[in-house]
């Protein structure tokens, strides 16, 4: 079958059979061609016309194609939607080929192994990961290839293995055939990543894994590192010894709660805006700003680790034209280590270089400056600072100030760094600047005023001398060279020898240049490891001059940790503080521990229940991770988990219902917290009917009150469950205070001991303007309700329900007990409307759904 193929298109199919899984860009001339289905996909996926082309078999082989020089960017296309591109390039000389020009994949490029281009921020790692399954629990290997950062973890749990890979947003995972599948596709839908495959041979344990203890991390970082080997084809001496760590040295924070928290993006629009990252990223380095999304992943847990980051952003905001300075230094280094990863790589370009150079020329100041702060760990952090000066000096000696993108056409180096570079030039001036002599001279010689002297590429210099004047040219003394429509070029012997010379001394130039920035590239290769860790020690100190002046431009106080307690005094949720303008916020105390260890919150819709639970869970992230906290004093125990239950995270990809998330999140705060952890659970069992809700409540309450003992805030609209507080000796009722004024609520945003009186949720609806009659039902409802108690049965609806049944063309439903005033006839639709209205249970919705509910009725009313 094949043998009817021709030549190259059997040539395709072999190289394309080993790259099942990616698109093929085949390398023809001037484009990059995909044949077959990946043409038919590909032709979809990119806009791009489907052709087709005959490659000897009796049907046409469908086709399409990217030129070269654009290619990048539908690649980066591809890619982000999760494909993998396979570039196939000729690898010989089409002159010199016999037959089929040689073609070879060069270069696999998969979402987790791109280099650049749009889908790489700055700010954020670009990490691919690979899972190994085993007995006891997961290796997890991580590795980010533009920076060269690589890391391991043992993880026993499969959900630990999503949060982790979910926090660094991992684009591709990387497993055996073997893995499970059921895993694989959890993995994929979770993480939204690509899955890849990777069964190669694990060859002897590289440098950088050494050290890696245990055959099950070995092996997965192996198999990681097989398939960057694999997929890149080029050198990875930049990738660095690989970091182990373990999920218990840091607070651990799950994926769901990790979302309903926003720390990195929002819930509802996924962007950075409005997250606490970017309300605490005042960083001034691309490399600080990723490190500061590390740390918010990963708040710490040892004290003596956040008391030393907390000493460096107190000596920070203690210094304040220090820390200026320091930010304007920061400000002028670049990606130090996305550099280095460039130069790694072999793609680095001059202007890579003078970026490189720009930021060295920073770091003796900076080294300088935080030496001089007055504090020992400063001093200490200082003196660990290798500034690198060698390369520095190599830089400036050997680096052109203002080179071009491209390396071939010269202006790379600069004068006096290479002797035999300076002669070139120095031929190439002298004849340039005889051949600017040459027109005055002429024009003295021919008294040609007009006469000029130019160059262009296709015919090289020559003398221009318009048609009027040709008649005063020497006869014998100008060979012609190209005719215009008004003028003669012409060209002397001597200019032609003048000419040569300095073509061939630019020509030489380039390649020299070439050359020798091609040496200086290997040069720096050997400074990467010391640049990896000069960049390291500049995003430390990038984040925590950033946690300095986010301190004290918006007046954070310094946490001391305790034992058990919590001692919140003024405390402001700081994203809300900061997005509403913060006079109108009012700040709040929270006080736990000792028969506290448990706060029952009431309060009225939109009082600031949800506000007030979120700022405690962010209050400690911050204080963990090092920063100040917005509060006016903050005593704050150190939490080793946090879990949420918080409405709104609707598990939309894994076609889970509301409630069920709901419960799975709860079960996962029950299971795994310790009496150390916090756990918000907001308005727990609001998604199912009322006692049903209720009675889960109080299980729930019960259950971490007897069994766990951790820190716990439970949010409520159930005002039955106050009543635990006198069975439950470390539960205790707060409230968000709300008035009446006018006959209106007003939201005080207060919390106050005690449970509330009164729950406003008619107000509410009154706010949001539901009919006037359709309130005062609301509130009849509710005052028979409060004369029955808490008995589970709705007698107000049903006797009404009866009523119109008896009386249909009344109105007694909305003009209840007034039966003497004049009814008004009722329509069909109307009592359909009625109809509709009476077999709602208002008691099970809650007031959004009620709103919903009456926005419907009245819609079919108008
Ligand atoms: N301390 C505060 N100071 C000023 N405004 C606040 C404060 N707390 C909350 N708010 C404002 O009140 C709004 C409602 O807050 P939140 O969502 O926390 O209320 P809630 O009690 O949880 O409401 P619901 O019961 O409907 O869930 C917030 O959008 C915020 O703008
Ligand atoms: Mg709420």
């Amino acid at each position: 079958m094949m043998a009817s193929y021709t030549p190259m298109i059997q040539q395709y199919l072999k190289i394309k059979a080993e790259h099942q899984d990616a698109f093929l860009f085949f390398r023809l001339g001037d484009f990059y061609e995909m044949f077959f289905e990946d043409a038919k996909k590909a032709s979809q996926e990119l806009e791009i016309t489907l052709t087709s082309r005959d490659g000897g078999s009796a049907d046409k082989i469908p086709m399409c194609g990217v030129p070269y020089h654009s290619a990048a960017a539908y690649i980066e296309q591809l890619i982000k939607k999760g494909y993998k591109v396979a570039i196939c390039e000729q690898t010989e000389d089409p002159k010199a080929a016999k037959g089929v020009v040689k073609r070879e994949v060069v270069q696999l490029i998969t979402p987790g192994t791109v280099m650049d281009g749009k889908g790489i921020h700055e700010s954020e790692n670009n990490f691919i990961a690979s899972v190994s399954e085993f007995r006891d629990g997961y290796g997890l290997a991580l590795s980010d290839l533009t920076t060269g950062e690589n890391l391991a973890v043992f993880i026993e749990r499969i959900e630990d293995v999503m949060s982790e890979i979910y926090s660094v947003s991992a684009k591709e995972i990387v497993v055996s055939s073997k893995f499970n599948e059921h895993t694989a596709a959890q993995l994929k839908e979770r993480c939204g990543a690509t899955i890849s495959i990777e069964d190669g041979e694990i060859t002897e344990r590289i440098e950088i894994a050494k050290h890696l203890p245990g055959e099950e991390l070995t092996e997965t970082f192996m198999r990681l590192y097989t398939y960057l080997q694999k997929t890149q084809k080029r050198s990875l001496d930049h990738l660095q010894p690989v970091q182990v760590y373990e999920l218990e040295e840091a607070m651990k924070i799950d994926l769901y709660s990790k979302r309903n928290l926003e720390l990195t993006e929002t819930i509802r629009s996924k962007s950075k805006k409005g997250s606490l990252l970017w309300l605490l990223d005042e960083t001034k380095t691309a490399m600080g700003g990723r490190l500061l999304k590390q740390w918010i992943d990963r708040p710490l847990i040892r004290a003596s680790q956040i008391e030393e980051r907390q000493e460096m952003v107190e000596t920070l905001i203690n210094h304040l034209f220090e820390r200026e300075d320091l930010r304007e230094r920061l400000k002028e280094v670049y990606d130090l280590e996305r550099l280095a990863g460039r130069v790694a790589f072999g793609n680095v370009n001059a202007r890579d270089l003078i970026q490189l150079k720009e930021s060295l020329k920073q770091v003796p100041s900076i080294k300088e400056l935080v030496g001089s702060l007055n504090h020992k760990k400063a001093k200490e952090r200082a003196g660990l600072i290798d500034p690198c000066g060698d390369l520095l000096d190599l830089l400036e000696e050997a680096l052109h100030e203002n080179p071009p993108l491209s390396l071939k056409e010269g202006n790379l180096i600069k004068d006096g760094y290479h002797q035999k570079l300076d002669e070139y030039r120095d031929a190439s001036k002298n004849g340039k600047d005889w051949i600017a002599r040459l027109e005055q001279q002429e024009r003295a010689y021919t008294g040609i005023r007009s006469l000029k002297v130019g160059f262009n590429k296709v015919f090289g210099y020559y003398i221009e001398v318009t048609k009027a004047n040709l008649h005063l040219l020497e006869d014998g003394r100008y060979e012609r060279k190209q005719t215009l429509t008004n003028a003669e070029r012409y060209i002397t012997p001597e200019l032609k020898e003048k000419e040569a010379l300095i073509l061939e001394a630019e020509n030489n130039i380039c390649e020299l240049e070439y050359e020798l920035f091609a040496v200086l590239r290997e040069k720096v290769k050997q400074f990467i490891p010391r640049l990896q860790r000069l960049a390291k020690q500049m995003s430390e100190l990038d984040a925590l001059q950033c946690f300095a002046t986010i301190s004290e431009n918006r007046h954070y106080t310094k946490p001391v940790f305790s034992d058990n307690e919590v001692k919140v005094i003024e405390g402001r949720h700081p994203v809300v503080e900061k997005v509403m303008d913060s006079q109108e916020y009012v700040p709040n105390n929270c006080l736990m521990g000792d028969s506290r260890e448990m706060l029952l919150i009431t309060g009225p819709n939109m009082s600031g229940k949800s506000t007030y639970m979120r700022q405690i869970a962010l209050l400690s992230i911050m204080a963990q991770i090092g920063c100040f906290v917005p509060a006016k004093e903050a005593v704050l125990p150190i939490f080793d988990q946090i879990f949420t239950r918080i409405g709104a995270a609707d598990d939309l990809i894994s076609g889970q219902s509301t409630f069920m998330v709901e419960m799975l999140e709860a079960k996962n705060a029950i299971v795994n917290a310790t009496k150390d952890s916090l756990i918000l659970f907001d308005e727990i069992g609001r998604g199912t009917s009322t006692y049903d809700g209720m009675a889960l409540a109080q299980a729930i309450i019960e259950y971490v009150h007897d069994h766990i003992g951790a820190k716990t805030l439970f949010s409520t609209h159930y005002h039955e469950l106050t009543v635990l507080e006198d069975k439950l000796p470390q539960l205790k009722n707060v409230h968000v205070r709300a008035e009446e004024y006018n006959g209106t609520v007003v939201f005080l945003h207060q919390i106050k001991e005690g449970a509330a009186d009164k729950s406003y949720g008619i107000h509410v609806a009154q706010l949001a303007e539901l009919p006037d009659d359709l309130i005062s039902r609301a509130q009849e409802i509710l005052k028979q309700l409060e004369q029955t108690g808490d008995k589970p049965e709705l007698p107000a609806v049903s006797e009404k329900k009866s009523a119109v049944r008896e009386e249909p063309a009344q109105l007694s439903f909305f003009a209840d007990g007034e039966k003497e005033q004049k009814a008004p006839a009722v329509s069909n639709k109307e009592k359909q409307v009625l109809e509709a209205f009476k077999s709602i249970n208002i008691l099970d919705m809650t007031p959004l759904e009620a709103m919903n509910e009456m926005y419907k009725l009245q819609k079919k009313l108008k």
